[in-house]
């Protein structure tokens, strides 16, 4: 009988996605070895010995930069992960998202890059006001601005350039949408769109860790194709991508890629945590057969 996979977990704190995901593995029968980022290190000398011993890794860091060079050893090591390093170092950056979308013909907002408060003006000269200002690196809609006026851009450039960290060197200036009061979370998993949500809210910042209520967006066409296209430019894999609607059709503002799920499941329908362990046991078990093949043909 064939033995039953062996499935790494990368994580910290447990969130409820990470217990529904250990609990849909169990169910599955797969061997579940957890990694928590707090205590292991990374030798980079020698492989990892559990990590190596996995059929494949599942990153559920709430840090990035833990995520980011975790998956990059895995993927020196020859170990699978969900998702890739190459797709962790994307989507941690709006930059490098945005720049993914529009190399792969994805509709997105404007975005504009400076780095120096002064070429940072004129560029919000030219987006135009009001515009958005956002940390390349960032989540949960945490310091982003919405700048209504040359006032308020000048202020907030020499805030950032005074009190600012690394992160505020480069500035990240994006055409201000007039989206309808909601913006859409659509949830791809390998070569699905498998559902959506919309986030509605008075503020202009939608993530539901701001406030946004969840309510079911039935998946069209449009949202299913847009979305896959965005997963593949950023490398695919398991990701949240955001949309909004716009006068010139949805665009996308961010792929995200180690999603919360949990106000998604019972508002869709969709047992997302089963979906994805679904994907994680297929590349998992791709990644044996391929190594079973490799042995096969070296004996
Ligand atoms: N250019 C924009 N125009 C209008 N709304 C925006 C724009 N950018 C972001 N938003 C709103 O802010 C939310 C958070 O922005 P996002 O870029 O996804 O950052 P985060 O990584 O913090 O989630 C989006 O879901 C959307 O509702
Ligand atoms: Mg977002």
């Amino acid at each position: 009988m064939e033995r039953e996979l062996t499935v790494g977990m990368l994580m910290s704190r447990i969130r409820v996605e990470e217990k529904l995901l250990l609990a849909e593995l169990e169910k599955r029968g797969a061997a579940v070895i957890r990694f928590d980022d707090r205590v292991f290190t990374l030798d980079l000398h020698e492989a990892h010995p559990g990590m190596a011993a996995c059929d494949v890794v599942v990153e559920r860091c709430i840090n990035h930069l833990r995520a980011l060079y975790t998956l990059k050893m895995l993927g020196d090591w020859g170990v699978p992960s969900v998702n890739t390093y190459e797709v962790a170092n994307i989507c941690g950056d709006k930059l490098l998202t945005s720049a993914a979308l529009e190399k792969a013909g994805v509709p997105s907002p404007r975005t504009l890059v400076a780095f120096t408060p002064e070429s940072a003006l004129a560029a919000c000269d030219e987006l135009g006001y009001p515009l958005v200002m956002k940390p390349a690196v960032g989540s949960w809609g945490r310091l982003l601005a919405r700048v209504n006026d040359r006032d308020a851009a000048e202020a907030l450039l020499e805030h950032k350039v005074t009190l600012g960290s690394f992160h505020h060197g480069a500035f990240y200036l994006q055409e201000f949408v007039a989206k309808p009061g909601r913006d859409i979370r659509s949830f791809v998993v390998g070569d699905e769109t498998i559902c959506a949500i919309y986030r509605s809210s008075p503020h202009w910042i939608t993530n539901t860790a701001r406030g946004g209520a969840a309510t079911n967006c039935p998946v069209t066409d449009e949202i299913a194709a847009l979305s896959l296209a965005a997963a593949k430019a950023v490398g695919g894999g398991v990701v949240a991508v955001d949309l909004v609607e716009s006068e010139r059709g949805l665009l996308v503002i961010e792929v995200n890629y180690t999603m919360e799920f949990r106000n998604s499941i019972d508002t869709t329908g969709v047992n997302i945590p089963a979906r994805i362990v679904d994907y994680v046991l297929a590349v998992g078990r791709a990644a044996r057969e391929g190594r079973a093949g490799v042995l096969a043909v070296a004996g």
